[in-house]
Parts: C-alpha cells; sequence; structure tokens
C-alpha cells in the first residue's frame, strides 16, 4: 500500500453539476512510480539515475468512489463537453548532489517531463484501457531559486471519465524530487474544479520481494542477514539474526540482494547498501560525515592497520607496554601512503576515497581524551573505576544488589554452581566491618556490575578464538557516608568445560605486590567487558538497531502529515543510513566492531542475546530503566516522581531534567492544544535553563561524583553541543 498524500480538505469545488468536477470524482489519491520497464515494481519520486531509462510516476486516483462511479460517469461524460485541464508540477530543485554540481535543472527543461492523464474507466466497447491524455510540461518563470514550476495543459475529450491516474515521466538524465501536482479543470462555462496533489512523500510498503534500487523509497523488513559473507571465505560465515527463536533482533530495513550460494538464507553483501532515498544522507551531511569520520575511524582502525603493516600474517599483535600507547598520544602514527592503507578498502571505501582527494597529513595524531589530559593516572585508581560507573560513558549498567548471595539464573549443570563466591565475610572485610552485607542491602548501599550471566555462555567460544580471551565477571560496590561508590571486590569465572571444571576467583584491592597487579588485571577485565555492553548494548543495540524498525513503521503506516511523523522526522532522520553504513563496514564480519572488541565474531550474537533478555519497549524509557535496575524507586512526592538510590547519580539527575522537558513538550504536542507553539517554546527555553542547572551541578563541590580535582566537569546530558563528536548531547538519540 501507499500513503495517500491527497488533503481532501483542500480539494475546493465551485460547482457539483460540472463535467470538470466528474472528471475529479476521486476523494483521495495515492501515488506510486513505476519503471516502463517493469511496471509492476513500485518506485517513489519523479526522477531519474544515471544511465538508466526514464522514470515514471503514476498518481493513482481511482479511490472507491472512482470505482464505483464506473459506468455511470461514462455516460455521464459521453454527454460532457471537453474539459480543459491545466496542470502545476512543483519540482524541488535543492535535493540530489547532480543538481547541486553544476547543472541547472532549468536549462534542461524542455521536453523533458511528461503528464499523461489516465481514465479510471476501461473502454466499454473494447474492454481495454482508454488512451491517455499526454502533454508536455514546461518550465514556467518564478523567483523561487529553490523550486521550479511547469505547466502543462489538456483537453480531455468527452467520454474520458473519471480521472484515475497520472503518469508523469522524466525523461532528464538526473534526478528530480517531484512535490506536488495541482490540476485545475475547467468545461469553457466558468466552473472549475481543483485538485491539489502532494507527492513530496510518495512511499511503498513493499511486500518482501523484489531487489531494492538507489532511487528506491520502498520501506520493508528483513532480518539481519547480511552481516557475514560466506561466499567469500567459511570463516566470515555469521548466524541470522532476527526472526528465529535463538538469535532474535529487531529488524532492519529489506534490500532485497540476491541470496548467498553457500548459504541461501543469507544475503550477499555488494555495494551500498540500499536505504530509501529519504534517508540518505544530505549532500551536506555526506560531506561532513566523512570529513569528520576520516580521522575517528582512522583511529580506530590504525592498532589493527598498525599490527597489519607490522606484520601481515599476525592480526593482533599487543601493544609491548603502556609507554606505546602514550607515544600514540604524543607522537602520533605515521600514516603509511594511501596505496598500503588499501586494507582499509574493505572496511571505509569511501573514506579512502576521500583521503586521496586530501593531501593527508602524514601524522596521524590520536586526540589525547581530556580526562587523561586532567589527570593521566585517574583511570588507575579504584575511585576513578567506581564513579565512572555513574558518571562515564557508560552508566547504564550499574544496578543495586538486591540480594544475597549472589545467584546465577544459568543451568548449573553446565555452567556450575550457580552460587557466587564472594561472600558476606569477603565484602564486610571490604566494607571495614562498618555493617553487614545484609545490614547494607536493606540501606541499599550495595551496588554491582554484572557482566556474569550474559557472557558466561560465550566464555568457551570466545576463548577458542585467537588473541582474545574471556570470563563472566561481577563486581561489587559499597556507598559509602560521602555519596561515593568504593570498590570492594571482583570475582572472575570461567565455567566448567568438557575438560576442565569451572574456575572462578575472587579479587580484591591489596597493599601486597603480586595481588596489587591481580586486581589491576581484574579491573581490565571488568572494563574490557564495561566497553562491551557499552558497544554492542547501550549503543548499536539501543541506540541504533532498536530504533529501525520503527523508522520503518512510521514510514509505512504514518502519512509524512501526520503530527506524531513530524514529531518523530528529526529524531529518524539518517538512522537508517548510518545503520547501513555500520552494517556494511562496522558490525559486519571482520569490521570494525569485531576487531576491536574481546568478543571478536561473537559481538553481534551477543548483542542478540541481550536483546532478548534485557530490551523491553516498556521500560527503555529513563525513569523504568532507572526502576528496573534498583537505582530509583518510584516516589510521588519526589522531583520527577522518582527516589535515586544514589543521590548524586549525575547521569540519571541530568538524564530526569531533560526527561521531564521532553515528556512536557510531547504531552503538549499529542494534545493539539492551542497551545503548542507555546509548549515547544517552553521546551526550547527550559533546555537552557537545564544547560545553567547542569554547569551549576558542576561546580557544586559537594557533588563528588562530578566534582574535584583532576574530573572533568560532567557534560554528557548537556542538551546543546557544537557539531562533532562532543560527548554531550542525548544519549539514545542517533546522530552518528
Ligand atoms: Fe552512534
Amino acid at each position: 500500500m501507499l500513503r495517500p498524500q491527497l488533503n481532501p480538505s483542500s480539494h475546493t469545488t465551485t460547482t457539483s453539476s460540472s463535467s470538470s468536477t466528474q472528471l475529479f470524482a476521486s476523494s483521495s489519491c495515492i501515488a506510486s512510480l513505476r519503471r516502463p520497464s517493469s511496471p509492476s515494481s513500485v518506485v517513489a519520486a519523479a526522477r531519474r539515475t544515471r544511465g538508466q531509462g526514464s522514470s515514471r510516476v503514476v498518481v493513482v486516483c481511482a479511490s472507491s468512489s472512482a470505482t464505483a462511479s464506473r459506468g455511470d460517469s461514462s455516460s455521464d461524460m459521453a454527454a460532457a463537453a471537453a474539459v480543459r485541464v491545466k496542470a502545476v508540477a512543483t519540482i524541488k530543485v535543492t535535493v540530489g548532489e547532480l543538481i547541486n554540481r553544476s547543472i541547472d535543472i532549468r536549462d534542461l527543461i524542455g521536453r523533458s517531463l511528461s503528464l499523461e492523464l489516465v481514465s479510471s474507466e476501461l473502454d466499454a466497447k473494447t474492454g481495454k484501457e482508454k488512451a491517455t491524455v499526454r502533454s508536455y510540461a514546461h518550465n514556467v518563470d518564478d523567483d523561487d531559486h529553490s523550486v521550479v514550476t511547469y505547466e502543462a495543459d489538456f483537453d480531455v475529450p468527452s467520454g474520458f471519465g473519471p480521472l484515475g491516474a497520472i503518469i508523469v515521466t522524466n525523461e532528464l538524465r538526473q534526478e528530480m524530487f517531484l512535490e506536488d501536482i495541482n490540476l485545475t479543470a475547467s468545461d469553457g462555462a466558468g466552473n472549475s474544479t481543483v485538485l491539489p496533489i502532494r507527492c513530496n512523500s510518495w512511499q511503498k510498503r513493499g511486500d518482501g520481494t523484489g531487489e531494492r534500487e538507489a532511487d528506491d523509497r520502498v520501506y520493508d523488513y528483513d532480518v539481519y542477514n547480511d552481516l557475514g559473507n560466506p561466499d567469500s571465505n567459511g570463516d566470515l560465515a555469521r548466524p541470522i539474526l532476527g526472526g528465529n527463536k535463538q538469535f532474535p533482533y529487531p529488524r532492519r530495513c529489506r534490500t532485497g540482494r540476491p541470496p548467498s550460494k553457500k548459504d541461501p538464507k543469507s544475503e550477499t553483501r555488494k555495494g551500498n547498501v540500499y536505504v530509501p532515498r529519504d534517508e540518505e544522507f544530505s549532500p551536506e551531511k555526506e560531506d561532513y560525515f566523512l570529513r569528520k569520520t576520516v580521522g575517528s575511524v582512522l583511529q580506530a582502525a590504525v592498532p589493527a592497520a598498525q599490527s597489519l603493516l607490522l606484520d601481515k600474517l599476525k592480526w593482533n599483535l599487543p601493544f609491548p607496554s603502556f609507554f606505546v600507547i602514550d607515544k600514540l598520544f604524543e607522537d602520533g602514527v605515521e600514516l603509511p601512503g594511501v596505496d598500503k592503507l588499501n586494507f582499509l578498502e574493505s572496511v571505509v571505501p569511501r573514506l579512502l576515497e576521500h583521503l586521496r582527494d586530501t593531501p593527508a597529513e602524514k601524522i596521524l595524531r590520536f586526540e589525547t581524551p581530556a580526562n587523561i589530559q586532567k589527570d593521566k593516572f585517574a583511570w588507575l585508581r579504584d575511585e576513578e573505576f567506581a564513579r565512572e560507573t555513574l558518571a562515564g560513558i557508560n552508566p547504564y549498567a550499574i544496578e543495586l544488589v538486591r540480594e544475597f548471595p549472589l545467584k546465577s539464573k544459568l543451568d548449573p549443570a553446565v555452567y556450575g554452581p550457580a552460587e557466587s563466591a564472594i561472600t558476606a565475610d569477603l565484602l564486610e572485610e571490604q566494607m571495614r566491618r562498618v555493617m553487614t552485607v545484609e545490614e547494607a542491602i536493606s540501606q541499599k548501599r550495595l551496588f554491582m556490575l554484572d557482566f556474569h550471566d550474559l557472557f558466561l555462555p560465550y566464555v568457551h567460544k570466545i576463548r577458542s578464538l585467537d588473541h582474545t580471551t574471556m570470563y563472566g565477571s561481577r563486581t561489587i560496590f559499597f556507598l559509602t557516608d560521602d555519596g561515593t561508590l568504593r570498590l570492594l571486590a571482583i570475582e572472575l569465572t570461567r565455567p566448567a568445560s568438557p575438560s576442565q571444571p569451572q574456575w572462578r576467583q575472587v579479587f580484591t584491592p591489596s597493599t601486597d605486590t603480586t595481588k596489587s597487579w591481580l586486581w589491576r588485571m581484574a579491573k581490565a577485565h571488568v572494563r574490557a567487558h564495561d566497553a562491551g555492553h557499552h558497544e554492542l548494548i547501550t549503543h548499536w543495540l539501543r541506540t541504533h538497531c532498536a530504533v529501525e524498525p520503527y523508522i520503518i513503521a512510521a514510514n509505512r503506516q504514518l502519512s509524512e502529515m501526520h503530527p506524531i511523523y513530524q514529531l518523530l522526522h528529526p529524531h529518524f532522520r539518517y538512522t537508517m543510513r548510518i545503520n547501513a553504513l555500520a552494517r556494511s563496514r562496522l558490525i559486519s564480519a571482520a569490521g570494525i566492531i569485531e576487531l576491536s572488541f574481546s568478543p571478536q565474531k561473537y559481538s553481534m550474537e551477543l548483542s542478540s542475546v541481550a536483546y532478548d533478555k534485557l530490551w523491553r519497549f516498556d521500560m527503555e524509557a529513563l525513569p523504568a530503566d532507572l526502576v528496573r535496575r534498583g537505582m530509583a524507586e518510584e516516589d510521588p512526592t519526589a522531583e520527577h516522581g522518582l527516589r535515586l538510590a544514589i543521590e548524586d547519580y549525575p547521569f540519571a539527575n541530568d538524564g530526569l531534567l531533560i526527561w521531564d522537558a521532553i515528556k512536557t513538550w510531547v504531552q503538549a504536542y499529542v494534545a493539539r492544544d492551542a497551545a503548542v507553539q507555546a509548549a515547544y517554546d517552553g521546551f526550547a527555553a527550559r533546555l537552557k535553563e537545564i544547560e545553567g542547572v547542569i554547569d551549576g551541578r558542576n561546580k557544586d563541590r559537594k557533588l563528588k561524583n562530578r566534582c574535584g580535582a583532576g574530573i572533568l566537569p560532567y557534560q554528557l546530558m548537556k542538551p546543546f553541543s557544537d557539531s562533532g563528536v562532543t560527548g554531550m548531547g542525548i544519549p539514545n538519540s542517533t546522530s552518528i
């Protein structure tokens, strides 16, 4: 089905009995676009891409009323006089890089755009389609440089019947964007009827068949079956995510590429990944993306690149010392010639093109992280480790300990004893015996990072890969009297295997040399787990992946004029293109994510496991997520209706301000009350205020999780940000 774009209320009629009125008997129009070579395939805008045949848009006006009038209206029309119809088509000029380059579309219009009126009736004698009425549209002068207007005149013969469709054929060798067509029918007796047809968001839902082409605007669903590349190499085969019980997953936009030979359920990977035309980057966004992404992608790729360049046979040479890591920031990395970076072709081909066009700096300097600039050794300290669970880049994993002893929900027959090795006595010793574990739990003073059940089933699989390792982990924190968290213990677990019994060990801070190094190693493992959780679950799954089906659904079900569509559109914009880039280069087999994170080829599988276990639509909102993790409980008397378990939880405190501001604005908008504009102005003003509140909090010395020597101001939730990767803005909103 297509989305109707005709606004019936603007269908003005000056008389109710003229033949011109009967020509526009339809009360609604739907639009589709088809290619002459493939009449059944429906695409979406009046346009033609280079080297292809002309494209035709079919504006179908055959509504039920028109169909019902078949026969009757034919006889009416037979008696009616010829009708003169003027069509005015508006083409938007600014869309499309071709237009932006050098060609003035106005110069090219002569016999380049044809319009054909199609009757909704068949010929009574032959039973075949009636002849169409065709006319070329001519460019008319106007002062608006962002649109071009064409006009065409038709003499519609008597007996034509109600208008059923308009076929728009673009003969140009460039894309054009048809915004609307306004038809005015006059019968020469002073009667006229206007039929405005809005075309600028014609889309099709798709029926799960056909290969999509770059200029399609078809929104259809598919599973993640294009991450692997089984035809090129068995090692690059990946399971299908979505549509099966083992690996449930959100849907992605269907591209319809041919099936793989070795695994017909997988899709082959070739060329640019299709997204509907409206989801493509604008030329400005494309340029910005390439300029700003070259550096960051190269930085992500350089550790792999260095290894590759040092020794093509060994992909994962470790850094020999911290000193070498420091050198990345101080001296930078000498980039090899572009020709030597050809291996990046498989990862970032467009970036490579960009490098070729740019007189590249030979040295790639890594930007020193701001926190390292402030305090080079902060990351070594337990206090900073704990603080970052509340005010770091992944404040989504910390949760309240609600029962003790800690227990796994996994099958003990497979994974070993369910009960954790972290004992009450061990924790009480680390708490310096100020209270018992029981008291600490009842006072909500114990918290944890629980990466046990999620990772444990993958430990042996990941360990069987080269150059990586994995454990399940649990990390316990104590909320001290000054409102900060103290690290108490880390448990690492390797489950039983057919050849080995379960191994697990609890590590604690220590002044003993060996134990203190083991403690640091244990922290490093948890850091790796947390980084994986952030990238694979918090970022990819919750921010990018889980949003895509909503974008597809909104486009399939809602008119572009629908208020909810308009509300959501700025938030959806570019997400599908970014996700498609991710599927092709980042999360794909041997892509940057697999190269950079410990689970390697199991990275995306793990995000599917997390989707299965953790993702729930009604729990993804910030307040619900805080309650789910025990970090807040509902309290109607408290600000935002929530009482936080940790008073100074910067992510929650700042996030709830934003949440409330958005909620107030959206409620007013959805209610469609008369004060929508005032509500929006209030929303914008509130966000400005919130920025001030956040700045104020960052100067409050009492808030030790966000303020102090060597601590960067907590700005993750600041609503306004300069462009680029600034570490500010609203989490779970997709910009890149
Ligand atoms: Fe992102």
